[in-house]
């Protein structure tokens, strides 16, 4: 199959996307968290694409996404008061609520969970495409399963060329990592995945905000089936250090030594003549401080516990890393707090568990 790019698409061209979604094609469409894997929510078949595509596991459910908050109707048996509140404060928005489904979606986006997960993405273009279509466009992150997610349309192509037919590419994502899950009670709201809306910014609406157990332990089941998978790995091994720059910079220079020594010269500009390939993502401050002794690949992300800048850069830093081949990633990361904990989240599981905190 070829997949067909469409870049800033004329009237015309969304037109076609959304006819192709209607009838049953897959098309990769940009939101501002990361790129999605399109298909029509209401049609099993049309999901399936996805499943095959992305080589997903039957059992984690799909996000239906809508142009706006009134089109949820058909799609759920109820929607409680809180859940109103936050679709008026956050949608559009990085936002994603799970509610009571109705016969109306099939069990092919729920994975036969009696809860649909319903998303408005904060993305013009995007959400003109789900108006057009007509229908709830369910879509996962258009990655290959357990690979980082994609924010650029060049990133999809990576993962996707020959597997999809459309791609609908509107420039890099702005936030870049995926929406924040929720399931709402009646007074109260549970985070099953962090996102780009956090606790914080949740708990300006509701006062009882938690995270689901399984985040932290990670012996319990999780509520959002997907948070059980690896995920976001690049191909290389990786680990993360979190402290002041003085720290993740002693911490790089030790840790570098004692794996690779032998390997690597201590001299700047041989170490990659015969030896591993080392990228490194880090903020200005610490590369300041390790100018000297590291060469590229290296990727800034802004400034010392930027958590918004590392949002942004983290899976197009780890697809850049795959490109150049690189055969070891030191990250640098930020706190866990406010939208630090989505980025640490993810991390965590690209680094496969292999953070340190100084
Ligand atoms: O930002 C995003 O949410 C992106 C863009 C494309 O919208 N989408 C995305 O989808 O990240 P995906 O499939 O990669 O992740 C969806 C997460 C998974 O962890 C899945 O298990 C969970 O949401 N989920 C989906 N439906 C659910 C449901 N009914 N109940 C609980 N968790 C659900
Ligand atoms: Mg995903």
């Amino acid at each position: 199959m070829d997949t067909q790019i469409f870049r800033h698409p004329t009237d015309d061209e969304l037109y076609i996307l959304a006819q192709a979604l209607r009838n049953g094609d897959v098309v990769a469409i940009p939101t501002e968290t990361v790129y999605g894997l399109g298909a029509n929510g209401l049609d099993p078949d049309s999901m399936d694409k996805i499943y095959a595509a992305k080589g997903r596991p039957s059992d984690n459910p799909l996000i239906l996404h809508v142009p706006d908050a009134d089109s949820i109707a058909p799609l759920v048996t109820e929607i409680p008061q809180l859940a109103k509140e936050l679709m008026d404060a956050f949608w559009p928005g990085p936002l994603t609520i799970t509610l009571p489904k109705s016969d109306l979606v099939p069990d092919r986006a729920t994975c036969g969970l009696d809860r649909v997960a319903l998303r408005c993405p904060n993305h013009e273009l995007c959400r003109r495409l789900l108006k057009a279509a007509g229908v709830p466009i369910a879509a996962p992150s258009a990655n290959i399963s357990g690979r980082p997610s994609p924010t650029t349309a060049e990133a999809v192509y990576a993962d996707m060329n020959g597997r999809i037919p459309y791609i609908l590419d509107d420039g890099p994502c702005t936030i870049g990592v995926e929406s924040t899950v929720v399931e709402v009670g009646p007074d109260m709201v549970t985070i099953l995945r962090p996102g780009g809306i956090t606790k914080e910014m949740l708990e300006t609406i509701v006062s009882h905000v938690r995270y689901d157990t399984a985040l932290s332990n990670s012996a319990a089941a999780p509520k959002a089936p997907g948070m059980k998978y690896t995920h976001y790995a690049p191909d290389a091994p990786m680990v993360t250090f979190v402290g002041t720059p003085q720290e993740v910079c002693h911490e790089i220079l030790n840790d570098r030594k004692q794996r690779f020594d032998g390997l690597i010269g201590d001299i700047p500009g041989l170490k990659h003549t015969n030896g591993p390939r080392i990228a490194y993502l880090l903020s200005e401050e610490t590369y300041e401080l390790l100018e000297e002794a590291i060469t590229e690949p290296i990727q800034i992300y802004g400034h010392h516990n930027d958590a918004v800048g590392l949002a942004h850069d983290l899976y197009s830093a780890l697809h850049s890393f795959n490109e150049y081949g690189v055969d070891f990633i030191y990250a640098e990361g930020v706190y866990n707090e406010s939208l630090g904990v989505a980025v640490m989240n993810r991390l965590e599981k690209a680094s496969s568990g292999a953070v340190i905190y100084l």
